[in-house]
């Protein structure tokens, strides 16, 4: 396996205008809101020099962060990690006993960078992003 840095950590948040805010305390500079439609929620990038969270809301509709935010509040979940090959790391990956959940899709908010969730019993989902 290729050794996969850190893309960012995703966040369930409620209200994305008071997370932004609070992110911003902690010393976080915000990136514009993208609407991502296809998968009916609002996401936010934030950096902090080599450090950057994602803030994911749903839009109103029914989307899988409403699971995370009902049953967790607002918390990070989950870890995405960066990938030069997305099928060669899919296919390592299910090797070794990971599931794909997603399957790879272009993500807006990345410029259109492939990314792909995975869930592992032992250690939940994670997701890749495709970084050229
Ligand atoms: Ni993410």
């Amino acid at each position: 396996m290729e050794n996969m840095k850190v893309h960012h950590v995703g966040y369930a948040v409620k209200k994305l205008e008071k997370a932004v805010e609070a992110f911003e305390r902690l010393g976080y500079i915000s990136g514009d809101i993208t609407e991502d439609t296809s998968r009916n929620i609002r996401i936010v990038f934030m950096e902090n020099g080599h450090e950057r969270v994602e803030l994911v809301t749903p839009n109103g509709v029914s989307t899988p962060v409403d699971g995370v935010l009902k049953n967790s509040g607002p918390t990070p979940y989950h870890i995405c990690y960066e990938v030069s090959d997305m099928p060669a790391a899919v296919n390592e990956l299910k090797a070794n006993g990971w599931m794909v959940i997603k399957e790879p899709t272009p993500a807006p908010a990345i410029g259109d960078a492939f990314v792909t969730f995975l869930y592992n019993r032992h250690v939940g989902m994670i997701e890749l992003v495709e970084i050229k």
